[in-house]
């Protein structure tokens, strides 16, 4: 009996294998472990996760730090026990309420409930069809750090053609995406990553290419309209420096203390942007469906697509989550399960 039928029979799940955190903690709080599988409410969708991908986030919500992140995700413990939050796979059964989907519909999207398992209850908004183009990996590559670089692009900087804009952390999840999207609103690009990625940072179409180990983008004469600062490794006024008079610094680092995270650096940006003509716009992003479709339609398009730095398997999250803490991504990271 399929997945559908069992729930209109109103039967108990089988089980699933699934990453499970009883505490938060290093990636040693991770084990696999078999639990049933979730039972999605009239508005959600179950969702058989074909491939998930982990980002820097993932690994603030596993441990736990900064603190602040336990006011969301559960005062003593992880709310959820399960990891991660991007993913691509086929709808297995819907709710009731549910009709834009159907089962065996290839979706990608991000879960509230977890990420790393077999199977994801997910809110049917936050899915939509995966591409014909584009496979499951690219897919579940996608959703946060893509939404990231479109919301600052788009939503904060609304960047034009012809608009100069610069992406510091070019090889990383959101600043790959960052690139091509610049790229596909017109702008001249330049990329900030390191001599090992200059290749791939050009081969995402950027104009120009920083390689931060040689030179400092804050003590080049050139101005940018825009900066998307993904590393925040040089402080404000520096970064300012290379602003032009009415350009727009969006600081988008999520590392920082252990109580607050960014927050210190955000109040100062917001603070010092009333006194300058410069606007410096620290943003949060926020997972949206209409963000989502637009992208779907740049990967349908060709303009944008993932860079893929490895995948693992669900045994290996822990590893996988300890790679991506280490800041030195190339593009994403994706588990396939
Ligand atoms: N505002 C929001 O709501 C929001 C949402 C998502 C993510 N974020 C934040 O965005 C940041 C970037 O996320 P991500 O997923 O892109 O991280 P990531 O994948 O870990 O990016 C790391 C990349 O940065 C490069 N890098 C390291 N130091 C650099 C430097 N000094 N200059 C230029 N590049 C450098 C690394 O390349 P090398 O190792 O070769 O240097 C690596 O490719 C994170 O801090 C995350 O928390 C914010």
């Amino acid at each position: 009996m399929g997945i559908e039928q069992q729930l209109n029979a109103g039967k108990h799940l089988a089980t699933m294998r699934a990453v499970v955190q009883h505490r938060y903690g290093p990636p040693s709080v991770l084990a696999l472990s078999e639990v049933a599988i979730p039972v999605p409410g009239s508005g959600g969708v179950l969702v058989r996760v074909s491939a998930a991908s982990v980002h820097p986030g993932d690994y603030f919500v596993m441990t736990g730090k900064p603190y602040m992140v336990r006011l969301v995700f559960g005062l003593r413990r992880p709310r959820h026990g399960i990891p991660g939050m991007d993913l691509a796979g086929v709808v297995a059964a819907v709710g009731s309420d549910v009709t834009a989907l159907r089962p065996g519909d290839e979706v990608f999207g991000w879960s509230t409930a977890g990420a790393l398992a077999e199977y994801a209850c997910v809110p049917a908004d936050n899915l939509v069809p995966v591409p014909a183009n584009v496979s499951v990996v690219q897919g579940a590559a996608v959703p946060t750090s893509a939404m990231t670089a479109l919301q600052a692009l788009r939503k904060i900087a609304n960047v034009q053609p012809g608009q100069t804009v610069l992406v510091t952390g070019a090889s990383g999840g959101v600043g790959s995406f960052a690139v091509q999207i610049a790229k596909a609103f017109g702008a001249e690009v330049t990329g900030v990553c390191s001599t090992r990625n200059v290749d791939l940072v050009r081969s995402l179409g950027a104009d120009h290419v920083v390689d931060y180990t040689r030179t400092d983008f804050t003590r080049s004469e050139k101005r940018y309209d825009v900066i998307l600062d993904n590393v925040e490794a040089q402080p404000l006024a520096a970064v300012r420096r290379a602003l032009t008079l009415t350009g727009i610094l969006i600081p988008n680092s999520g590392r920082g203390g252990r109580w607050l995270g960014p927050i210190r650096r955000i109040v100062k940006a917001r603070l010092l942007s009333g006194f300058t003509r410069q606007r410096l716009k620290p943003f949060t992003s926020i997972g949206k469906r209409q963000d989502l479709l637009a992208l779907a339609d740049l990967l349908t398009t060709g303009q944008v697509r993932a860079v893929i730095d490895r995948t693992c398997a669900l045994d290996e999250a822990a590893d996988a989550l300890r790679y991506v803490a280490a800041g030195h991504t190339q593009g994403k990271v994706v588990i396939t399960v």
